[in-house]
């Protein structure tokens, strides 16, 4: 059933603290719960009490002591209702029993290679013990663990250890205290035989935090560089919004069974170890920025998410959409902020603009849900993050800073809402942000068009913008947005150019705000024609078009002072070159010949750095041209234009290439510098461009393979040859495979290497991985690499006209749901472009999706999706 925003009301009674004892063992594990709780305000005394609880066995019940008798309770498959407590504070003492051994969901206690370990975000804990399992409510938790001291020589929970001993039968015990109030998707728990690593880090107050890092026994060395990334990111908060850290140990454990990339319970984060282990032998630079970034992620949650949580989940954005936009800011101030603007705004658009484009279109603030685990999303967590940045656009760094302020100050120690959120900066800004506020409840990527006219005669400059929202499921009707236009005028010879008066709209020194569905500006004293560059450093997550001719684009990647707009001007020459072939159109010579020129122009640049080069010289991606086409889209058709245009813009630059890459080798030790990480990138990307463009680069990728010495160069060169299968790809996999052996996360990579191949043979080579009976089933990262990577990474295959890829990716989402229903659902969100696609393919589409829903036992998470992915 549906759960609705409007319908939200605090629960009759609260939860003012926990006590928790864990007898962990084999096969069973019992958990005796003190719950100490009361009547709100206004109950109704004796009002039924409901606790949430799932695939719990019930052993003991009491209230005060007292056992209760059979006709007190009733207990069914989603919970345990008291039926009258008493109308006064009381504990609630239950015992149950759990078995975290088979407890393939990976949601509550489970088992990963032998460790226990939890994860309760967002409705684990009721598969822990009976509680009032939602975000409003906060306790104080006090927890007992005992477990075997072989099995288990380490036993952590969430906030400070206050005891720790041995007992008879080879068992030990430790207690953990949390002081502070927080609501049961921040429980976590953790006992089995790891190893560590250890530092220290004093906050700018004087509180000395004890860190640690537990992983397996022998990949000690490989948490350094994540212990690294946590003391800047511990320095950054305190530095950047004035938060320092609050208890005095602060641990992070990788586990390798992990649904997803990490969990920010309190003072104890728990991560899936992909985002954890680096070394330089078998981590990219792409895997130690990710590591960074992640480690930040789930640091910067202790003020935003746990000190302030969400009131319940439609809010989920409120920590979610702020901690990402931090998360970003930290790697911003740590590396580039030009290249990290590029690549965020890429993941936005890949990840992001299709599933607002598509049936699973939702704001970021969703009103309804059936399944909030199917709501952590590209939209409320990336796109949650442009709405803050928007924020931070239009308020200017100090008024954001005075809000951020604010809400710390005003809601530590709350489950609070978006509502509330706004209302800080409203306060500390003095404005009004009640249609802003339309960017968190309304779904879909709004369109802006530009166009632009001049009169020389009156030296008048005129820009028209507008704003257009298409319907999204449920939402036929779009409000006009805010929308921040930061923009500039730049002149004839190239530089900026200003303006004397402007009417006719809101005009800053170097931002429009459109507020209207329309407006048209006048500005005078323009002494020549201007080029406008829009929408600078993506100011605003929407769809631009403008009149702009591929010229004034060459012109824009040339002079812009906006590196974002540089970068944009040339992929949008590029876009309008690939749209244009698959719509059969004569080929625009001059265009492609200019492009080629500009490439080559920017390769040259000496003031440019090698990460944002990287990024440049590329073509824009075949899902974006797909959705710029819109509808009827034949992913072959689109790959070949764009190979064609590939060797058509970097064929004639093919010695040039190979010249910078022969220049950017390097003997220095591996280390993830920006500097060498900006190298390697250039380096790896015209490595790629070769082996499209060059009848030599495939020969350049297999011996720069066999030559790497670090996994970045390896992986870059295995990628290039094994996505567009050239002759040595596969036996350059089957090299890696054996190189490897015995490293799951290296496996991780062949898989997805394996699965994005581009050529026919693709769908029966994933199918004998699969079914090979030593594939590990039940692991997340193993089933995401090979069959998430070829249902989101391989657009044409998994696209087949004759149906056999999405068959194969029902299939799969049918089997692995019985286990590890989230697994399955997110894999089944790469169908979510399914209704652009031509009619053949759209019809084998929903075809496989009807098939898949005549299965009867899908998990609610699977039928969700399914569901809003036919529309229903
Ligand atoms: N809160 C975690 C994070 O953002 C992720 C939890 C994901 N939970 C889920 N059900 N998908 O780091
Ligand atoms: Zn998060």
């Amino acid at each position: 059933h549906t759960i609705y925003l409007k319908d939200y009301a605090p629960t009759p009674y609260r939860i003012v603290s926990v006590d928790l004892d864990f007898k962990i063992a084999p096969d069973t594990t019992r958990v005796r719960a003190q719950l100490t709780i009361e009547p709100r305000e206004g109950t109704e005394p004796g009002a039924p009490l409901a606790l949430d609880g799932e695939e719990l066995k019930l052993e003991e019940i009491a209230i005060d002591g007292a056992p209760l008798v059979l006709s007190a309770y009733a207990a069914d498959a989603t919970g345990l209702t008291v039926i009258a407590p008493p109308a006064r504070r009381f504990v609630l003492e239950t015992l149950v029993s759990i078995t975290p051994e088979t407890n393939t969901k990976l949601m509550g206690l489970y088992r990963s290679s032998d460790v226990w370990c939890t994860q309760c975000e967002p409705e684990g804990f009721r598969r822990i013990t009976y509680y009032l399992d939602r975000p409003d409510v906060l306790a104080t938790f006090k927890v007992r663990m005992t477990a075997d001291e072989t099995l288990a020589p380490v036993l952590l929970a969430n906030g400070n250890l206050v005891a720790r001993g041995s007992l008879d039968n080879g068992q030990h015990f430790a207690v953990w205290e949390d002081p502070f109030p927080k609501p049961a998707y921040l429980f976590a728990l953790v006992a089995g035989d790891l190893g560590s690593i250890t530092d220290t880090y004093t906050t700018g107050s004087g509180r000395k935090v004890d860190l640690a890092i537990y992983c397996a026994h022998g990949k000690e060395e490989q948490c350094a560089w994540a212990m690294d990334s946590l003391k800047r990111s511990m320095a950054w908060d305190e530095k950047r919004f004035g938060r320092e850290y609050d208890l005095d140990v602060f641990n992070i454990v990788a586990v390798s069974d992990f649904n997803f990339g990490a969990m920010e319970n309190k003072g104890l984060n728990i991560f899936n170890d992909r985002l954890v282990f680096a070394k330089p032998e078998t981590a990219t630079d792409a895997d130690y920025e990710n590591i960074e970034r992640v480690i930040a992620h789930e640091y910067f949650h202790n003020w935003t998410g746990n000190r302030i949580t969400c009131r319940d989940w439609f809010q989920l954005c409120l920590k979610e959409g702020l901690t990402v936009y931090r998360d970003q800011e930290f790697t911003s101030d740590e590396r580039s902020r030009s290249v990290k603007r590029i690549s965020d705004v890429l993941t936005l658009r890949s990840a992001q603009f299709p599933e607002d484009a598509g049936p699973l279109a939702h704001p970021p603030r969703p009103d309804q849900y059936r399944e909030i685990n199917n709501f952590y999303t590209p939209t409320v967590y990336e796109k949650g993050a442009e709405v803050v940045r928007m924020l931070a656009t239009l308020l200017g760094e100090a008024g954001f800073r005075k809000g951020m302020d604010l809400y710390f100050e005003r809601h530590d120690g709350e489950a609070t809402t978006i509502e509330a959120f706004l209302k800080v900066f409203e306060d500390a800004n003095e404005v009004d942000l009640g249609q802003f506020k339309t960017w968190y409840l309304e779904a879909g990527t709004p369109k802006v068009t530009v166009s632009d006219t001049y009169d020389a005669e009156s030296q008048t400059y005129r820009l028209s913008i507008n704003q257009e929202t298409a319907p999204t499921p449920g939402q036929p009707e779009k409000a006009d947005r805010v929308i921040p236009v930061a923009f500039g005028l730049i002149g004839p010879n190239g530089s900026p150019m200003g303006w004397k008066g402007v009417s006719g709209g809101e005009v800053r020194e170097d931002m429009i705000v459109l507020r209207d569905k329309s407006a048209e500006m006048t500005f005078t004293g323009v002494a020549s024609k201007p080029v406008p560059s829009l929408l600078r450093g993506f100011s605003a997550p929407v769809n631009l078009a403008t009149n702009l001719t591929q010229n004034d684009r060459l012109f824009l990647a040339q002079h812009d002072s906006d590196p974002f707009n540089r970068w944009q001007a040339l992929q949008d020459v590029g876009l309008a070159l690939i749209v244009d072939a698959v719509a059969g159109n004569e080929a625009d010579e001059a265009a492609i010949l200019a492009l080629s020129a500009a490439m080559s122009d920017t390769l040259a640049n000496n003031s440019l750095d090698d990460a944002f080069k990287a990024l440049a010289l590329n073509l824009p991606d075949e899902q974006l041209v797909g959705r710029t086409i819109g509808k009827d889209v034949d992913p072959a058709a689109i790959h070949t234009a764009r190979k064609a245009l590939l060797k058509a813009v970097f064929g004639p630059l093919v010695d040039r290439m190979y010249t910078a890459y022969a220049t950017l080798a390097s003997e220095a030790p591996y280390a993830p510098t920006t500097e060498q990480t900006g190298r390697r990138a250039l380096r790896n990307r015209l490595m790629a461009l070769m082996v499209t463009a060059s009848p030599n680069g495939p020969a350049l990728a297999a011996d720069q393979y066999r030559h790497a010495t670090n996994m970045t160069d390896r992986f870059a060169a295995l990628v290039a040859a094994g996505v567009a299968w050239t002759a040595d790809a596969a036996a350059l996999l089957a090299d890696f495979r054996l190189r490897f052996a015995g490293d799951p996360l290296v496996f991780d990579k062949w898989l997805a290497v394996n699965a994005r191949a581009e050529d026919e043979g693709v769908l029966s080579r994933i199918e004998i991985i699969l079914d090979d009976p030593a594939f590990p089933k039940n692991n997340p990262n193993r089933l995401r690499s090979l069959v998430g990577s070829f249902a989101m990474g391989n657009p044409v295959q998994f696209t087949r006209a004759d149906g056999a890829g999405f068959r194969f990716v029902t299939q799969f989402v049918a089997d692995v749901d019985t286990r590890n229903p989230q697994v399955a659902a997110r894999v089944l969100t790469g169908f979510r472009i399914w209704p652009m696609l031509e009619a053949t393919r759209r019809e084998a589409a929903r075809e496989a999706l009807v098939t898949l829903k005549e299965n009867e036992n899908l998990s609610r998470n699977t039928s969700d999706i399914l569901a809003r992915m036919l529309g229903e």
